[in-house]
């Protein structure tokens, strides 16, 4: 198969390829680029593989194409260039597992046909002639293009070495399937079934780099699904796989909560592609396990749930390597807000429980509606309209509030320094009263937001406690 046409940029192909003239080596460009123009996802990364030094090919790639940008890793035989908005990888055809993280040189000249076998799928294994003679003539040992057409993930080999050489790459097969919308081989699934516990020699941080490339794939929970088939997700995340499952007692039963964890993850997907609004999604109801009790006459509860799961967020994100800033925060933030408001819906809407969702959320309320609505996954369409009208109602409320008052981000009109200036107080416990005090009779509706109002209220406080002034 000619696939010259293919090989755009136009200029990068042909400057590599007289350079690999130049120097007499065999090259190609290989695995993830060719098996995406095949797929017609453009990508900006492209890998190329020569039989002999890789760093050599760069270097004179880079004089070619008048870039200076040239970064060379000696103990891997790798080379990067940076050429307007792409990324070129040079290295040299090698015999040993291809890992490019791996602290291990592992650096055993190889053929192409060697290097190709040490790829971690078929569809990736693709390479393309560079050569004068041969340019853009593909070569696919693997039937890597047949793959592609039956949308099929497989390894080149025997499934179980392939896996072995990187455990990870057990991840990177769910991981593509998912992206693509492919299936994973039978036999290459068996293995990974075969070999899931082996992922725990892979370190966290790779794994986390592939967990969320699922969550970000069009319907994540084809993934999860497949991390749950396979075991793996047993390993890299067990509190996820404690929400499986139902349970009955005297008749009465509750939902398996990690299948509408993954139906709440799906609805989320389709309104936003932020990954850590969808974090929120997956550990809303990550609580319930250890929550749930069964009372004779109320049946299955999870009380406090939302909670619980705010404080098992920052634990659940240092294990799996997530980072420990302010999103982990928002997702802790949406965790325990999640069913606030419903809680809203179920009774009367007052303006003070408005105010009060208000003042907590911040900036993050329309994403807080965001996963509440995801948060619908009753099949009955009668309930389904129900909930969503009477969220448009809070929705309507709270814009109407806000307007009003203006509660977003709330900064409290007097300052504990206002208030210890005012009576030549030190920093106490009636401080803090007052302070509080104050904001409550704002949120409750009883002043309005404004200076002037908090300042008599203050006084009057103040007085009530037997708080002179200065
Ligand atoms: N590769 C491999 N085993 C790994 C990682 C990578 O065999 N554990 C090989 C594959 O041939 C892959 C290539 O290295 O195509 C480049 O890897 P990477 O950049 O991680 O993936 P891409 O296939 O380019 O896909 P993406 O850009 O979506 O990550």
């Amino acid at each position: 198969m000619d696939l010259t046409e293919y090989l755009v940029p136009k200029n990068i192909f042909d400057h590599v390829s007289s350079a690999a003239n130049e120097l007499g080596v065999e090259t190609y460009v290989i695995g993830g680029f060719v098996r995406d123009i095949l797929l017609k996802r453009p990508s900006k990364d492209i890998d190329f593989v020569c039989v002999g030094s890789g760093i050599e090919l760069a270097k004179s790639s880079a004089k070619k194409l008048q870039t200076k940008k040239v970064a060379t890793y000696k103990n891997f035989g790798t080379a990067m260039v940076k050429y307007e908005d792409h990324e070129l990888e040079f290295v040299g055809a090698r015999k040993e597992s291809y890992r490019k993280e791996s602290r291990k040189p592992s650096v055993e000249n190889g053929t192409l046909e060697d290097d190709q076998n040490r790829r971690d799928f078929t569809i990736n294994a693709l390479a393309i002639h560079l050569n004068e003679e041969n340019f853009g003539q593909l070569v696919d040992p693997f039937d890597g293009v047949k793959d592609l057409k039956k949308k099929m993930i497989r390894t080149p080999l025997e499934p179980s070495i392939t896996f072995s050489d990187d455990p990870l790459r057990m991840m990177r097969a769910i991981r593509f399937a998912a992206q693509l919308k492919f299936d994973i081989e039978p036999d290459t699934f068996d293995a990974i079934i075969n070999q899931a516990d082996r992922i725990k020699i892979v370190s966290k941080e790779r794994i986390i780099v592939e967990l969320n490339k699922i969550i970000l794939s069009e319907k994540p929970s084809y993934g999860f699904n497949l991390l749950f088939q396979s075991g793996l997700l047993q390993h890299i995340f067990p509190e996820m796989v404690a929400l499986h499952g139902v349970e009955t007692r005297n008749g009465k039963s509750h939902k398996d909560n990690f299948f509408h964890t993954l139906q709440v993850l799906d609805n989320i997907s389709e309104n936003t592609d932020d990954l850590y609004l969808r974090w929120a999604a997956i550990l809303h109801d990550i609580a319930k396990p250890p929550t749930k009790r069964f009372h004779p006459k109320a049946g299955w509860t999870f009380h406090g749930h939302e909670d619980r799961g705010a404080r098992m967020t920052p634990g659940i994100f240092k294990k799996l390597k997530l980072p420990l800033n302010d999103r982990m925060k928002y997702v802790q933030k949406l965790v325990k807000l999640h069913l606030r408001p419903i809680a809203l819906v179920k009774k009367e809407i007052t303006d003070s429980a408005i105010r009060r969702l208000l003042f907590e959320a911040g900036d993050d309320i329309e994403d807080l509606m965001t996963l509440c609505k995801a948060d619908i996954t009753t099949k009955n369409p009668n309930k389904v309209k129900r909930y969503l009208q009477n969220f448009i109602l809070v929705e309507q409320k709270l814009k109407d509030i806000e307007e009003k008052d203006q509660l977003r981000n709330f900064q409290p009109p007097v300052s504990g320094e206002e208030i210890m200036e005012t009576f030549s107080l030190d920093p106490s416990r009636v401080v803090g009263e007052i302070k509080n005090e104050i904001k409550e009779a704002i949120l409750e509706g009883i002043i309005p937001n404004e200076k002037q109002a908090a300042l008599k209220l203050m006084y009057k406080i103040a007085k009530d406690k037997g708080v002179k002034s200065a």
